[in-house]
């Protein structure tokens, strides 16, 4: 059977720019830089997404092009001796738990898409209140991101260049476009002024090692690596693609995006009054005081909330394939099935992520509920080690001849910082990663 693929350069780009742009853009990385302290946060966040995440991406890539195959396959054929293929399964382990909190906050954009429909954002005073109340309650979050999920698997259903490739090339500038003039309205509402100071003026005392940590698995799950997925898409690219600008482009578009949403997000939080350190809902209880206040607010909001759910989704599908084209490729399931039973089951660990806002609160693993537990577990945990190893692999296992052959195309592109390259993913990713962890436990 000819395995499915991309077919352009400019769709795989679009493919991957599709699947970095999404929630952890809009939704994470306000909150993140929020609690962690602001622009020393996204200075180095902004560092690490040159220096760790471009040489890890370029990584993914050669794994995922060079074997043509899902995240476990790839270790296997790669390098069949040992225990390698175990990256795999964390991998595709780390797509099941993102994507269960991941379809939950898809279904809060569905929840303020509804609402503006209903010229709903008119009042500045209750949008926390009406947030809180809203995701702790049983039933409306479960079914929006049954919705959310079951759109998801829609898309999926057809196949890989059809449903991806299409929607993602027409919807990122739309994005763009909206997401900017949301930053231009933000950043002139009075006080933004404090907002803006907070992204841009560093306090360095308040980097600590988890500030650090936090940095990096933020730029591992905004960029979709350490897990998987950016093996398996660029397991459908082609062999004459480019991927160092491919690479390149596809961080240069994800960090635009996420200082964009800064902008829109951290000025209104500081004119609207609120804590930057909010956390999870801040996205959600900042816009529709935007909404209320801007002419036009709602029909804005219309049309916001679509492309956020597009953005979201086009995420959300590069998550279920990873675990999609595990179950069809290792475990000889049909394409359809495997959509039904990882559907059934994200269904019921969505539930619970939802649930553990309201009846579930109580339950609580390292004194977080389940939910922020499973965001933390993603990306401070499962991406940082997925990317430790998936250096080393690259670095240390594969043949150093196989790596310069997948990069320069088999010679026919120059390639001018492949010793750089090498020195990144053999030393300086690996060693980066456990010394943040150590720092971490105090070890320095
Ligand atoms: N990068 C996506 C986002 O920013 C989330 C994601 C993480 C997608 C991991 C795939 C894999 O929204």
């Amino acid at each position: 059977m000819k395995r499915d693929g991309f077919g352009s350069q400019l769709g795989a780009l679009m493919a991957l720019i599709g699947s970095a742009v999404g929630l952890g853009n809009l939704w994470k990385f306000p909150y993140m830089t929020g609690i962690n302290g602001g622009a020393a946060f996204i200075i180095i966040y902004a560092g690490f997404m040159f220096i760790l995440c471009l040489p890890l991406m370029l990584s993914e890539f050669i794994i995922g092009r060079r074997s043509q195959s899902n995240p476990v396959g790839a270790f296997r054929k790669i390098y069949p001796k040992g225990k390698w293929y175990y990256t795999g399964i964390l991998g595709v382990l780390g797509a099941f738990i993102i994507l269960s909190f991941y379809s939950v906050v898809g279904g809060w954009a569905f929840k303020y898409f509804f609402t503006a429909l209903q010229f709903g954002f008119t009042d500045i005073a209750g949008a926390e209140s009406q947030f809180n109340q809203f995701i702790q309650s049983p039933f409306e979050p479960i079914f929006l991101h049954l919705l959310f999920l079951g759109i998801t698997m829609a898309i999926l259903w057809t196949g890989v260049k059809n449903g991806i490739e299409k929607y993602s090339k027409i919807l990122m500038p739309l994005l763009f476009f909206m997401v900017l003039i949301l930053a231009v309205y933000a950043i002139n509402l009075p006080d933004a002024k404090l907002g803006i100071d907070f992204m841009i003026r560093p306090d360095w005392s308040k980097v600590t090692p988890s500030v650090i940590l936090n940095a990096l698995g933020q730029g591992l799950f905004s960029l979709s690596l350490g897990m998987g997925a950016v093996i398996t898409y660029s397991s459908y690219m082609g062999k004459t693609e480019n991927l160092t600008k491919i690479a390149v482009l596809t961080i240069l578009m994800d960090l635009v995006f996420a200082l964009l949403a800064g902008l829109v997000v951290l000025p209104a939080v500081f004119s609207f009054g609120f804590e930057p350190t909010q956390g999870p809902g801040l996205l959600f209880i900042i816009l529709p005081e935007v909404f209320a206040s801007m002419p036009g607010g709602n029909l804005f909001g219309i049309v916001f909330f679509i492309v956020l759910l597009i953005a979201a989704i086009t995420s959300a599908i590069s998550l279920l394939e990873v675990i999609t084209s595990y179950l069809t490729e290792e475990k000889k399931i049909s394409r359809h099935k495997a959509l039904i039973y990882s559907g059934i089951a994200l269904l019921i660990t969505g539930s619970v992520c939802s649930l553990s806002m309201g009846v579930l609160s109580d339950i609580l693993i390292f004194g977080k509920n389940i939910f922020d537990f499973f965001d933390m577990i993603s990306s401070t945990y499962i991406m940082p080690i997925g990317a430790f190893f998936i250096a080393v692999f690259v670095g240390w296992k594969m043949k150093k001849k196989d790596v310069k052959a997948e990069l320069s195309n088999n010679g026919k592109l120059k390639l001018r910082t492949f010793n750089l390259f090498l020195f990144l993913v053999r030393f300086f990713v690996p060693i980066a990663i456990v010394v943040i962890f150590l720092n971490l436990l105090g070890i320095f």
